[in-house]
């Protein structure tokens, strides 16, 4: 995984945590380099479980539900620090419909090791958009977070749902975003 994706943990801990808590995340983490990441390095996507995990020792909030906020919050990071991938999309249902086709797409030139999941996404009728997402690692929470910061982003009357599911190709999560 990135490091980028690692030191914007951090900047979100210590934002809404404080630097105390940051501190007891690592050191609870016990991580064999100590937690020192560079934005363009790269890291095993495990040490950002483990992170995880001490946090949410540190502050009694559920995993999952650490890993949504970060999820809405890394969106709004990506707006930030890549905002031609927004240039003439104005509704969610057609940014999220990007993420496969084009955005990873980008960030795959980028970043040649990049980690990225796979985004099966289609519209069952105008007003709805499904997106099955797949990857090894698991990381169905923060897909969850990073589509509901961009349902806030945008601004749009959408209920979301999501479905955990398992079929010959391995494990998978379905969201399903209706517009109303
Ligand atoms: C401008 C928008 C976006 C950018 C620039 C972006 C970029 C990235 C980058 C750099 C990574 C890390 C790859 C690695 O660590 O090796 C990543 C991973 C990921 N992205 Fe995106 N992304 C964007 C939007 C989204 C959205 C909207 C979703 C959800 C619908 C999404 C879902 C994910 C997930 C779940 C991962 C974790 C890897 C995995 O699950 O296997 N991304 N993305």
């Amino acid at each position: 995984m990135k490091g980028m994706v690692f030191t914007e943990l951090m900047d979100m801990v210590e934002a809404t945590f404080g630097s105390e808590v940051l501190e007891n995340m690592i050191d609870g983490a016990q991580l064999p380099h100590g937690g020192a990441y560079t934005a363009v390095g790269s890291y095993p996507h495990e040490e950002i479980v483990r992170l995880v995990q001490a946090l949410s020792e540190c502050t009694g909030i559920a995993v999952a539900d650490l890993v949504k906020a970060f999820g809405s919050y890394m969106f709004g990071r990506f707006h930030e620090m890549y905002g031609r991938f927004f240039s003439d999309v104005h509704h969610a249902f057609d940014f999220l419909a990007s993420v496969e086709t084009y955005v990873h797409q980008e960030v795959r030139k980028l970043y040649p090791d990049a980690e990225l999941p796979t985004f099966e996404t289609y519209q069952p009728d105008p007003g709805c958009l499904v997106m099955v997402y797949r990857s090894k690692r698991g990381f169905g929470d923060l897909a969850e977070g990073l589509v509901i910061g961009a349902i806030q982003h945008f601004d749009e009357k959408i209920t979301l749902t999501r479905e955990d599911f398992e079929d010959a190709q391995g494990k998978a999560t379905r969201f399903t975003l209706q517009q109303h």
